[in-house]
């Protein structure tokens, strides 16, 4: 049973989430705007899916997902009768580090390898199912099956893909080896696949939040609103990629020395700065360089370091769960990290990493909070009553992370009620999902026009 550590029941809201939230509210409305979107930090992305999930969905569907270190290909069977979107099969191909940074010829090729293969062992070459890219990086995106690359994030660096459609790079990868081709694919971001596969089970979900080894959430707007896109009815669906607030400067006064560092060492420097302050990506490495200043300032393991304390990326974000979830593992990580450590060294390290997953946490919800008011404001209600789907190996692996965010954002947004759904395997699933609802919603033949109609887009 996992227990909440004891500095966090005590802890009380402090006014670092409303400045968050006064700020982001800004930045949100710059992004929406029709001649402010160019300059905004946080980027508001229209992605032209403008329903969710009404249960009567169903098909077989392929869905491609890549966001991490993995990629994976998927095929599953969105099935009415149990409202459920079921995986049929998958298979997983890990991305190595050098495939992160090389070029985007070699990581596209790869996907295919790994597409073709799976296509084979499933006897599905020349099918043309319908396919789904989960694609979780920020994407302009034109058409459904046109979505521009607009900036590496999460430790990827593949030359020669950014600003360049990702459908294309996919199609040009899969003709190079000429032994199967695809049908429609529709792009989503693994935020819009949590949104829409949790809106299969509950049909009032309407924010898609991820924390994981990025962070990012997505929301359905009302349509006139959005102002780089014509219409006055009905609501759209829009990336925030909230992860990129603050690259304009706006939370210089509240960043750290860590976080400072952090940035500076990333592949990235000066992008994705929220990013940096909450994901997994970044977690460990900012309580290493804590406990390494700690130690130096000879408020722990006797002024000692050790080799892997010092090496940048050997605190993994995981430790922070373990450590948080019992002192004895936190005892045996400090062992494996070779430091010379007493009880109470043990504690406070504990104490170190509730204090960053806890900042995490309430940023995050301080960031919730700010768009469900804004949903609530935008329909006049006095009181919002809605569901977000979430999935992020942060927020599901974390003893207490999510209890966090969630009493953070019942304080910050007391006239919300939020339920919250953790998606089943959204970013896999949920692309599907998108293609589903397009079939529902439209004519067979140009079933995808009408979610993701790109009515005019000024770009
Ligand atoms: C990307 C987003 C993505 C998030 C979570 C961020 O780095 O920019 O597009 O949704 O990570 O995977």
């Amino acid at each position: 049973m996992k227990s909440a550590s004891p500095p966090l029941m005590r802890r009380k809201l402090t006014p670092l989430e409303n400045y968050f939230s006064v700020r982001l509210k800004k930045d949100l409305i710059r992004g929406l705007g029709k001649h402010s979107h160019h300059r905004a930090a946080v980027k508001m992305l229209p992605t032209f899916v403008r329903a969710t999930p009404d249960g009567t969905e169903k098909g077989d569907y392929l869905a491609l997902d890549l966001g991490g270190t993995n990629f994976r290909v998927l095929y599953v069977r969105v099935v009415e009768e149990q409202q459920k979107v079921v995986k049929m099969d998958s298979k997983i191909c890990s991305i190595p580090q050098e495939m992160m940074l090389g070029t985007g010829e070699q990581l596209f090729d790869h996907i295919a390898q790994c597409l073709g293969e799976f296509l084979e062992s499933q006897d599905l070459k020349g099918q043309t199912l319908p396919l789904g890219f989960t694609f979780s990086f920020p994407c302009e995106q034109k058409e459904i099956d046109k979505s521009i690359l607009i900036r590496w994030t999460k430790g990827f660096s593949c030359s020669g893909v950014e600003g360049q459609d990702v459908v294309k790079l996919l199609k040009e990868a899969i003709h190079r080896r000429g032994d199967y081709d695809i049908g429609s694919v529709a792009m989503v971001n693994d935020t819009v696949g949590t949104m829409m596969s949790c809106g299969y089970r509950d049909q009032s979900c309407e924010i898609g939040m991820i924390i994981g080894t990025g962070t990012n959430a997505c929301y359905m707007e009302e349509i006139k609103n959005v102002k780089r896109v014509e219409g006055e009815d009905g609501r759209m669906c829009i990336n925030t990629e909230w992860g990129g607030f603050g690259d304009d400067g706006s939370l210089k006064d509240i960043l750290t020395e860590f976080d400072e560092v952090v940035d500076q060492t990333s592949i990235n420097p000066g992008v994705h700065t929220f990013e940096k302050m909450i994901s997994g990506m970044y977690l460990g490495e900012i309580v290493r360089l804590l406990l390494v200043k700690m130690a130096e300032d000879k408020l722990l393991f006797k002024g000692e370091t050790s080799e892997a304390l010092l090496t940048p990326g050997q605190f993994e974000t995981k430790y922070i769960s373990e450590i948080e979830d019992g002192l004895e593992n936190a005892q045996k990580i400090l062992t494996a990290l070779g430091l010379n450590w007493d009880p109470v060294d043990a504690c406070v390290v504990r104490l170190v990493c509730d204090t960053i997953s806890s900042r995490s946490a309430r940023l995050c919800a301080a960031a919730l909070a700010t768009i469900s008011n804004r949903i609530r404001v935008n329909r006049g209600l006095d009181h919002l009553k809605t569901t977000v789907g979430v999935d992020g190996t942060v927020y599901r692996k974390h003893p207490n992370f999510s209890e966090e965010l969630q009493a953070a954002v019942r304080l910050l947004a007391p006239k919300c009620d939020i339920t919250f759904l953790v998606s089943e395997d959204g970013s896999g699933k949920g692309a599907a999902m998108v293609t589903a609802v397009a079939q529902r919603i439209w004519l067979p033949g140009c079933m995808l026009s009408f979610i993701f109609l790109p009515i005019f887009v000024y770009i």
